[in-house]
């Protein structure tokens, strides 16, 4: 009961890894602000949450709707304690050169900029009410230990989040608040192993655990535990870090790399 009496928000709370992650801090006593653009999805996990929970609608890429819901949120249950920043978009996959400004524009308006509006916002609520409160931001593996062809801008927004959270943790250390990030791996949702019909999926699943160290494939529930531990008091001398959760995936170097064949030919 790490989070009893404490007042947590979710950023993209209704899905995979947000709804894991606000079961994981509802058992452990927390009132919780259940966030997302998917209202009618919150609202529905808020309803099975009990009366500790509440939700909101938001688009963190909008800067008023952040600043609103963040206002909301406040009005609603007095304090904000914990952020889980943890709202996302997989994007487009498509090399440099054919990425559209559309698409990119489209990705770091919620990957980054919205990360920003929420953790903005936020910092100043806490800040204004003299909480000492604790921020994880959602990075990836992605964020430079390891990089997929046609994912750049996937890659920059994650990468941008673990420089943000740096230069946060310094702002926000002399109020006693904590900022850090969590990068996991390939987790187990429809965003982490895209695939059509389920046949692919549990194939793509299966492709993606043979090649991680621990021969799993991670799952919604390890990336909660991790940010409840980064949220909670367990880690109150920890501020600042990108904290990876991938089962190994990203210690795979050149000398473990898959065969040649394996590798797109040159054009
Ligand atoms: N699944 C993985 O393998 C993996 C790995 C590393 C990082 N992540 C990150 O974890 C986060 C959650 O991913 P997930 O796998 O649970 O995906 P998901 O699609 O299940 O959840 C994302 C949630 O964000 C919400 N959302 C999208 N755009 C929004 C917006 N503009 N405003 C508010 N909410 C919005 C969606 O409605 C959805 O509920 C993302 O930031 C993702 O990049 C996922």
């Amino acid at each position: 009961m790490r989070f009893a009496d404490k007042v947590v928000l979710v950023t993209g709370a209704a899905g995979a890894i947000g709804s894991a992650a606000v079961r994981r801090f509802m058992a452990e006593g927390a009132q919780l602000a259940i966030s997302d653009i998917d209202l009618s999805k919150a609202e529905a996990l808020a309803a099975v949450s009990g009366e500790r929970a509440k939700a909101f609608a938001v688009d963190v890429s909008d800067p008023a709707s952040a600043a609103a819901m963040v206002g909301d949120v406040v009005a609603h249950f007095g304090r904000i304690d914990v952020l889980f920043n943890n709202a996302g978009i997989s994007g487009k996959v498509a090399p440099v050169h054919e990425l559209d400004t559309e698409d990119w524009q489209n990705i770091v308006g919620v990957n980054l900029n919205g990360i920003f509006y929420v953790l903005r916002a936020t910092l100043a609520a806490m800040i204004k009410g003299g909480i000492k409160g604790a921020v994880v931001n959602m990075g990836s593996s992605m964020a430079g230990w390891d990089v997929l062809a046609g994912g750049a801008g996937y890659a920059s927004t994650k990468h941008a989040v673990v420089g943000l959270t740096r230069i946060a943790a310094l702002d926000s250390a002399p109020y006693g608040i904590r900022v850090n990030a969590i990068c996991p791996g390939v987790i187990e949702t429809r965003l982490g192993v895209p695939a059509g019909d389920d046949a692919a999926y549990d194939a793509g699943i299966r492709r993606f655990s043979d090649r991680i160290p621990l021969r799993r494939i991670g799952q919604p529930e390890d990336v909660a535990a991790a940010v409840a531990f980064l949220a909670s008091s367990d880690t109150r001398h920890v501020t600042g870090v990108d904290w990876l959760i991938d089962g190994g995936q990203t210690l795979q170097s050149w000398a473990n790399a898959p065969d040649a064949e394996a590798f797109p030919k040159l054009v």
